[in-house]
């Protein structure tokens, strides 16, 4: 007898529809394929030596901890370390205040699971990372989007939604935010918008959850403070993550928020996974204690600054200047919006493809529909030849869209 999966499934799978950038991989990562799809760190940013000698290194001398079962809130060391880096950032952050994650994703995960009922609203900002907005809908939690500008999510927008929202019964627990060189925009949350929304969600009682993976990648000059360390009445939930700054494949990342809070996140945790993995946390800590994963990044950012400035000025050369496009200041990704009057992003990426060129098209973005003429480019991945070579190819493709409409526009005075 056949088995009909559909009977077996859980309804809360249901809510989880595979993301339009995975459905895309297969097509975007054919090697012949300039991809500015993908969004993750260079590979050959790695510090393969280091990571092996390190590793190596703990094998060899710290096995019983390293690679047995640690405690679920995350080792001690890291921890102590991470909280001791946050207080340094001006924020109060107590070893209580502190827990290890495997990957932010993990945190937003556990944070879904321990605050959302299903039906609950959950404000997202408009455009939001989609694995954000997929763990949230996990839970049954429906995302409200927040508009943004360059300065942030805007605060009218969000009071009008939260207003809307308790007219009808309705309270949301958080509010889940990138602030800085945001994904997929690339903006970063100016410190007066900040404020602004930490103010908003004290009057209506509401949790920020601070998702914070680029940060460190700043390529001119510093981000504003974090939320958390603005916050004076513990709303903020911050998370961080080694996975941009160091390698993703050891999955460590960080929560820091009220104990209270914590203490529940951790019970579920425990029922996830245990605890996270030993080794990572010894290697993540092993390389931060000493500084090298500082002297990492500075030089992350070296890298990274070239790539951006690469893609940023084959847009200022190859674009028609009727398309827009975001200048991050540090981060993976640039934010680029269409005319209306041109085919969707999501036609121009079918297009783009024959050119063997691709992108994300934005609407995958968007909780509340729109983004249809919006796309995201990520520079992390391709090198500099490839990153003008793929922007020039599709450049040309955009002045002929141009030269098109033009050709169909009205000749006005005749
Ligand atoms: C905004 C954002 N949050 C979280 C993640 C996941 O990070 P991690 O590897 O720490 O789970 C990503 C990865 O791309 C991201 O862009």
């Amino acid at each position: 007898m056949n088995i009909n999966w559909q009977d077996f499934f859980a309804r809360r799978t249901e809510r989880v529809t595979g993301s339009q950038i995975r459905q895309f991989f297969a097509l975007t990562e054919r090697p012949e394929v300039i991809s500015f799809a993908g969004g993750f760190p260079d590979n050959e940013f790695f510090p393969r030596e280091d990571l092996a000698r390190t590793m190596a290194s703990l094998v060899k001398e710290d096995a019983r901890q390293a690679l047995q079962y640690g405690p679920t809130e995350g080792i001690y060391e890291l921890r102590v370390f991470l909280s001791g880096k946050m207080r340094q950032a001006g924020a109060r952050c107590e070893i209580g205040n502190l827990i290890i994650t495997n990957g932010s994703q993990q945190g937003i995960d556990l944070l879904s699971r321990v605050l959302v009922n299903p039906g609950d609203p959950v404000l997202v900002e408009e455009p939001a990372y989609i694995g954000g907005m997929g763990a949230i809908k996990s839970y049954g939690g429906v995302t409200n989007g927040i508009e943004m500008d360059e300065e942030g999510p805007r605060p009218e927008s969000m009071v009008k939604t939260l207003e809307k929202l308790i007219a009808r019964g309705l309270k949301p627990k958080f509010f889940y935010t990138v602030p800085n060189f945001q994904n997929p925009t690339g903006t970063t949350t100016s410190l007066e918008r900040r404020i602004k929304i930490l103010e908003i969600a004290s009057r209506y009682d509401l949790l920020v959850v601070e998702d914070d993976p680029y940060g460190e990648l700043a390529y001119d000059g510093t981000v504003p403070p974090s939320y958390y360390t603005l916050d004076r009445e513990q709303r903020v939930v911050f998370l961080g993550s080694y996975s941009k700054v160091l390698i993703p494949g050891i999955r460590i990342g960080w929560m820091a928020g009220a104990e209270t809070l914590l203490e529940k996140v951790i019970l579920i945790k425990q029922t996830t996974d245990l605890c996270s993995s030993s080794i990572g946390q010894r290697l993540a800590y092993r390389l931060s204690h000493d500084g090298y994963v500082n002297r990492h990044i500075e030089r992350l950012c070296d890298l990274y600054r070239q790539k951006r400035n690469g893609m940023l000025e084959a847009m200022q050369q190859y674009f028609p200047p009727s398309v827009k496009f975001s200048r991050p200041g540090g981060g993976f990704f640039t934010w680029v919006t269409f005319p209306d009057n041109y085919p969707t992003s999501r036609e121009l990426l079918e297009m783009a493809l024959e050119r063997k060129v691709a992108f994300v098209h934005g609407i995958g973005f968007y909780s509340n529909g729109g983004g249809s003429h919006t796309a995201r480019f990520s520079f992390s991945q391709p090198g500099l030849d490839d990153i003008t070579t793929g922007i020039r190819i599709f450049g040309e493709m955009l002045w002929e869209i141009e030269s098109e409409l033009n050709k169909n526009r009205p000749a006005v005075n005749q």
